[in-house]
Order: C-alpha cells, then sequence, then structure tokens
C-alpha cells in the first residue's frame, strides 16, 4: 500500500514538473506569466493581409504586461476549432477571432464562450452565434462603395463593359463589401454608363437597387474569387474567353481586394483585346503598391491595421481590467446584435499613394521602386 502511494505520488510530481516545462516552451510574447491571457487567431498565413495582422499585433504587443499566443487556421474550420481548443487549454480570458467561414466558427466561440471567454470577433464578423460579445471591425460597406465609386469617377462615356468579381461567400465582409459596391455601381448600370459583362444573375437584378442575402448570393456564385487568387484567374479567363467583342475595349473592373485584383488585372492585361481597364483592390499590400505605382493596378482602400489592432487589444485589455469596452454601434449577425467597434478606411491610388502609406510610416520607401 505505501509503495503504492509513494509511486503514485511520484507520478503526480512528474506529471506537475512536465506541466510548469510546457508552460514554459509556450511561443507566448508578452508577460511572464505562464498563462495566455488573449488568445488570437486568424484565418491564414497564405494572404499577406493576415501576414500584416500578425506583424502589427507583434509590434503592439512588444511592451504588453498580457501574455497572447497567434495562431494561424489555414483556411480550415477545424484547424480554426482545434486553435480555439488549444488556447483554452492555455487559459485564455479573452480570445480576438477572425474566421475563416464565419458560419462554422460558430461552434469554436460557443466552446470559448462556456469555459467563460469574453470573444471579440476581428474584422470578420461570425454569424447566427449568441456567443459573440463584440466585433472590432472596419467600415466594410464603405470599402465597398469606395471601389465603386472609384469605378465611377473614372468612367469615360457610356456602355462600359463592368466585370464583377467577389470575394468568398463564407465571408461575411464579402457580402458587405458587394452590398456596398452595389449601392454606387446600381444606378450607373440603370443610366446606361455600365453594362455588367460577366454575371447573367446580376444581369437579372440590375434594376433592384437594394438585394437582399439571397440575391447577392446569385451574383455571388457566379463572380466569388473565393478569396483565391489562382480562382480569380480561373474566372477572368473564361469570362473574356465568353465575352463578345462589345465586351472589350475600355473596361471596368470590380476586384474585391488586392490578392485577386493582381490576377485579374494581369489576366485582363493579357488579352489583345482589352485596351485598356480600371481595377480595384483593398488590403494596401505591398504588391499591390508596387502594381498601383506601376500603374497595373487603379486603386486600393487602404485598412490601418494598426488601428484595428490597437481597438481589438485596447477592448481585450479593459475585458481583462474588469472594464466595460467601449463601441460605437453594432452588427446583426443574424441572432445577436454585436457591439461593435468601427473604424474608416482610406482610398489610395497614384496620386496619394507616398503621403498615406510611406509618409504615414506604413510602409518604407525603400520597399517599392518608382515612387
Ligand atoms: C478582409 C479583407 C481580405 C479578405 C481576404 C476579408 O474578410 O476584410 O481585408 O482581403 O478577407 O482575406
Amino acid at each position: 500500500m505505501r509503495n503504492k502511494l509513494k509511486a503514485i505520488s511520484l507520478f503526480l510530481v512528474a506529471v506537475l514538473f512536465v506541466g510548469v516545462l510546457a508552460a514554459c516552451n509556450s511561443s507566448s510574447t508578452g508577460g511572464g506569466s505562464k498563462e495566455v491571457s488573449v488568445g488570437i487567431v486568424l484565418p491564414t498565413k497564405d494572404e499577406p493581409r493576415w501576414v500584416q495582422d500578425e506583424q502589427r499585433f507583434k509590434d503592439a504587443l512588444k511592451d504588453s504586461k498580457y501574455t497572447t499566443e497567434i495562431l494561424f487556421s489555414q483556411g480550415s474550420s477545424a484547424k480554426e476549432k482545434e486553435n480555439v481548443e488549444t488556447l483554452l487549454n492555455k487559459g485564455i480570458d479573452v480570445l480576438i477571432i477572425s474566421p475563416h467561414d464565419g458560419e462554422a466558427a460558430g461552434a469554436a466561440v460557443e466552446a470559448a464562450k462556456k469555459d467563460g471567454v469574453t470573444v471579440i470577433a476581428y474584422d470578420r464578423l461570425i454569424t447566427n452565434t449568441d456567443a459573440v460579445d463584440y466585433y472590432v471591425t472596419f467600415d466594410s460597406l464603405a470599402v465597398g462603395a469606395a471601389q465603386a465609386q472609384y469605378l465611377v469617377d473614372n468612367a469615360k462615356g457610356t456602355g462600359i463593359p463592368l466585370y464583377l468579381y467577389a470575394g468568398a461567400a463564407s465571408d461575411n465582409n464579402a457580402f458587405l463589401f458587394f452590398e456596398g459596391a452595389w449601392s454606387v455601381l446600381q444606378p450607373k448600370i440603370a443610366d446606361g454608363t455600365f453594362k455588367i459583362a460577366n454575371s447573367s444573375e446580376a444581369i437579372t437584378l440590375k434594376d433592384k437597387a437594394e438585394l437582399s442575402r439571397d440575391e447577392m448570393s446569385k451574383i455571388l456564385g457566379q463572380v466569388t474569387t473565393n478569396w483565391e487568387p489562382n480562382e480569380a484567374i480561373n474566372k477572368a479567363q473564361t469570362h473574356l474567353t465568353a465575352a463578345a467583342a462589345d465586351m472589350k475595349g475600355d473596361v471596368a473592373i470590380l476586384a474585391p481586394n488586392d490578392g485577386t485584383a493582381r490576377s485579374i488585372a494581369d489576366t485582363f492585361a493579357a488579352d489583345s483585346a482589352i485596351t485598356s481597364y480600371v481595377i480595384t483592390g483593398q488590403d494596401a499590400e505591398k504588391a499591390s503598391i508596387q502594381y498601383i505605382i506601376d500603374g497595373k493596378q487603379s486603386m486600393t482602400v487602404f485598412k490601418d491595421v494598426r488601428t484595428l489592432v490597437k481597438d481589438a487589444m485596447g477592448m481585450a485589455v479593459d475585458i481583462l481590467d474588469g472594464k466595460t469596452p467601449e463601441t460605437t454601434g453594432t452588427y446583426d449577425n443574424g441572432e445577436v446584435e454585436v457591439k461593435a467597434k468601427q473604424t474608416d478606411v482610406i482610398v489610395v491610388n497614384q496620386e496619394n499613394v507616398k503621403k498615406e502609406l510611406i509618409d504615414s510610416g506604413y510602409y518604407e520607401a525603400s520597399e517599392f521602386t518608382g515612387l
């Protein structure tokens, strides 16, 4: 009996020791505590946008007294759930999460809520669950509206072929961007400035100023890039192959973000029947800033990730300190009104690229050529 007890206590000591070692090995940043206070989950490392966010989080957290850990879900909801569970096991009190798929992420955040964790949706809303406490975001309707306004402002004449592209339907933002864009484009389609080149569903709906989510889904079904540059190339090639001669020449292209804009721009540039194109983007990715300087992409919507990170971490710290975070409005996620803090966006083209992105200290001039 005594031997058995001794064996058990030795075993417990060993377990404790391994536990302490594991805690010391964690790749967290910030203060010296063994536990992680804030867990951050981002959708993928494969898009520069989210690597930007990771870097800005790291910059902002350098002097934080709280411990944080950033994990990437690599475009998989299963991996995302696993990431959340890993962070819950490390004792997080706040979860900042940008979901791969806004609906599928419900299960992950419900697990977090059950654990007493406060959930902050970051940039992308998590839909149809009551397990989201806060939402920190850019004004995504304004992003789409700014893209569309750029096309309108640069439209010369009438009957300009308009190619529409959108983000992934699993991302609530794709709908917000498209809704914002449609609100500006639709009157200009109705008055004949633009003619839709690549979506029969959008043509059917062209006289409707406001589209329901189902109606937008139908259009997205035809013109989604799924946020994948390669899918964007395939779609653009298919559309150009199918387009009649009067849908070529000088064209306008609504591209939802920089990654897809560069692929679509290259595809259009390679078609000898396209004489010129105006194309939108978003994120101010370095590669797209170079494209703008070189005249290969017309604009981008600059979303200053430093502000989003500051807001998200500010909220997390308020929560950890037992304070109620400040919010500026709410977003309906299909189940609840989520309290939100929203940030404005800036339109960038060749004229103001230096002022907004270099002089503001966001990027270094040496990262570009021909500025
Ligand atoms: C983000 C964009 C990003 C896109 C693809 C959206 O939810 O708001 O900034 O380009 O996802 O990752």
